[in-house]
Order: structure tokens, then C-alpha cells, then sequence
């Protein structure tokens, strides 16, 4: 057994499985579900797949449900970038760029929809649990959206007010990614629940870096656009700490940044490094992931992966 090679043979189990997904219908619904399955890490359902096996539970009883959570992934990331007036995702043009607005709304609802009859396929014996969990992790998601969007229009944010938007927007889903893996290996629920905790700090960890890297990265790399966070003053772990230093400042680069992004943005990054800003968030999500690492000591599973895919988060680049 190899982490490295494993983790490629679960994404590629999850590829073929989506790469049929959905063969009939209109192509405006077709066309861009396969557009914007054409990409992406995998990283909810790897999890999924990983903590079934540290758990003796097999692949064929958790592949549907680890799709399903895919699929519902790619659902909120077509309406974010709609949200988020985005262009570029998974490499490609946005569908609603790339078509309209309309086509993406109905493409993510059918996608949606393909989710839930993917879900339907599991074990009749984890059916009503899984759809409870799944229900529960798709409201957060929306409340979290939400947030995101209300946050946009005020300078001043809590820590703990941003922790909550980005718990529901981003951590739930990856939450429940490690908690289906282990329902559907029949484990112990205190064992569920810490490995929804393991999951969560995760995920929290994860938007923390993203919030980082749509700042120090580039484009490219990450195959998505990295302006909206700053253009639309987003509550980004670095935005709340600049706009408690000096919100005039920061409000300022961003109104410089509508005429000529590169100059306000360059301003706004030379500020974040002067009041260290970037190594304060560098070492919050280090301690994020040791917390999720630590979740963990208790369990009696075998935990090698786990830890190995905490690491794997910590040092992605895209
Ligand atoms: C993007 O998630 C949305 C966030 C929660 C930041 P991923 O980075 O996991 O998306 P993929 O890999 O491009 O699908
Ligand atoms: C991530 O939103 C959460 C969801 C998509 C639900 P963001 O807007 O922060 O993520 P990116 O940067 O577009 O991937
Ligand atoms: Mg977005
Ligand atoms: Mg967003």
C-alpha cells in the first residue's frame, strides 16, 4: 500500500463514476455538467473514501454516497461563481460565462438533482441517515453563502462571526465527507462524530488557505480567477484582520482596485505583509490542521491516510 498511489486510484474510481453520470437530456444541461466535472481535486469524496477504509469499510459501499458529495460540491460552485461573478473554474470559462446565467442556475439545480438520485443508490440500511446528514450539510451550505454575501457589505466582521460563514459554507461539506465514510462503515457513532469534528477542522483549515492563496497565488495555478475576494471586499480571514487595523485604507485599495486592479490590489498585499498579516494566517491554519490531527489520537482506526491527507491539504497549491 502507497498513500500517493492509492489516492490516485480513488480519484480515478470517482472519475469513471462521473464520467457517465448524466447521458440523456437537453444539451444545455449535459454539456456544462461535464464541463465543470472536467476538473477538480476530488478532496470531499477522497476523504469519504479514505475514512471508510481506515475504518475496514470497503469502496463499493461508499462510492455512491462519495460521489454524490462530488456532485453536490460542483453544484455550489456553479451558483458561487454566479454569486462571486467569476470567470474561470477548474481551469475553464465559468458556465455562466461560458453560456448564461440561466443555464448555469438550471445545469447546478439538475446536478443537484443528480446528487440526490446518486444518494438514493446506497445501502437501503444507511439510506435515512445519509439523507439526513446530506439535507443538513446542503441548508448549512446555503446559510453559509448567505453570510458570505451579507458580510460583503460591512467593514467590521468577528472572528467568530467569519468562523461560522465559513464552518457552514465550507467545513459542513467536508465534515460530512469523513462522517459518511465512516457511517458507511458501520462505525460507532462517537467515532461518526469525532471524524465529523476530524472533517470540519479540515475544512476550516481548507477555506483559511483559500482565503491565503487567492491572495499569494496565481490564476493559473489555482485554474479559477482570484479577484472577487478583494473587488467585492469578501470577509476573508486576511480581510477581517486588515479591516480592523484601518478600514479607510483598506477601502480605499479596493476602490483603486475598480479602475485598475493590479495598483489597488498591490497596495492591499504590501499592507497585509507590513501588519503580518500573511504569517498570521499562515500560522492559523497550521494550528487548524494540528487540531484536526489531534481529533483523531483517540479513535482506534487505522489512522496512517488520515494523516497523510491533513498533509496533503496542508501543502496543496491548487
Ligand atoms: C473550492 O473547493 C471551494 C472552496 C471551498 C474554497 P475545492 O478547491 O475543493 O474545489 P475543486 O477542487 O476545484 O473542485
Ligand atoms: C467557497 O466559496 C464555498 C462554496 C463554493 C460553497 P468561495 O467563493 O470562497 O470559493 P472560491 O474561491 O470561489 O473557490
Ligand atoms: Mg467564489
Ligand atoms: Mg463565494
Amino acid at each position: 500500500m502507497n498513500f500517493e498511489s492509492d489516492i490516485i486510484r480513488l480519484k480515478n474510481s470517482i472519475d469513471t463514476a462521473l464520467n457517465n453520470i448524466y447521458d440523456s437530456g437537453p444539451n444545455i444541461i449535459r454539456e456544462p455538467i461535464y464541463h465543470i466535472l472536467s476538473g477538480g481535486k476530488r478532496i470531499r469524496p477522497i476523504l469519504c473514501l479514505i475514512t471508510s477504509l481506515a475504518l475496514s469499510g470497503n469502496i463499493k459501499t461508499s462510492l455512491d454516497a462519495a460521489v454524490a458529495i462530488e456532485l453536490l460540491h460542483n453544484f455550489t460552485l456553479i451558483h458561487d461563481d454566479i454569486m462571486d461573478n467569476d470567470e474561470l473554474r477548474h481551469g475553464n470559462v465559468t458556465i455562466h460565462k461560458k453560456w448564461d446565467e440561466s443555464i448555469a442556475i438550471l445545469s447546478g439545480d439538475a446536478m443537484l438533482a443528480i446528487a440526490l438520485v446518486k444518494l438514493g443508490k446506497i445501502d437501503n440500511k444507511y439510506q435515512s441517515i445519509v439523507n439526513n446528514k446530506f439535507n443538513k450539510a446542503l441548508i448549512e451550505v446555503c446559510e453559509g453563502q448567505a453570510l458570505d454575501l451579507e458580510f460583503q457589505n460591512k467593514d467590521i466582521v468577528s472572528k467568530e462571526d467569519y468562523l461560522s460563514m465559513i464552518d457552514k459554507k465550507t467545513a459542513y461539506m467536508i465534515g460530512l465527507s469523513s462522517e459518511i465514510g465512516a457511517v458507511l462503515a458501520n462505525a460507532d457513532k462517537s467515532v461518526q462524530n469525532k471524524l465529523r469534528y476530524y472533517g470540519m477542522s479540515i475544512g476550516r483549515a481548507f477555506q483559511i488557505q483559500d482565503d491565503l492563496l487567492e491572495v499569494i497565488s496565481d490564476k493559473d495555478k489555482m485554474g479559477k480567477t482570484l479577484k472577487s475576494d478583494f473587488l467585492l471586499n469578501k470577509k476573508t480571514y486576511l480581510n477581517i484582520q486588515a479591516q480592523l487595523v484601518d478600514s479607510n485604507k483598506v477601502n480605499e485599495y479596493i476602490n483603486i482596485a475598480q479602475e485598475k486592479f493590479d495598483v489597488g490590489f498591490n497596495l492591499y498585499k504590501k499592507f497585509l505583509e507590513d501588519n503580518n498579516i500573511i504569517n498570521n494566517t499562515k500560522k492559523v491554519i497550521d494550528d487548524t490542521l494540528m487540531l484536526a490531527d489531534s481529533i483523531l489520537d483517540d479513535i482506534n482506526m487505522d489512522k496512517e491516510y488520515l494523516y497523510k491527507y491533513t498533509q496533503l491539504i496542508l501543502k496543496r497549491k491548487s
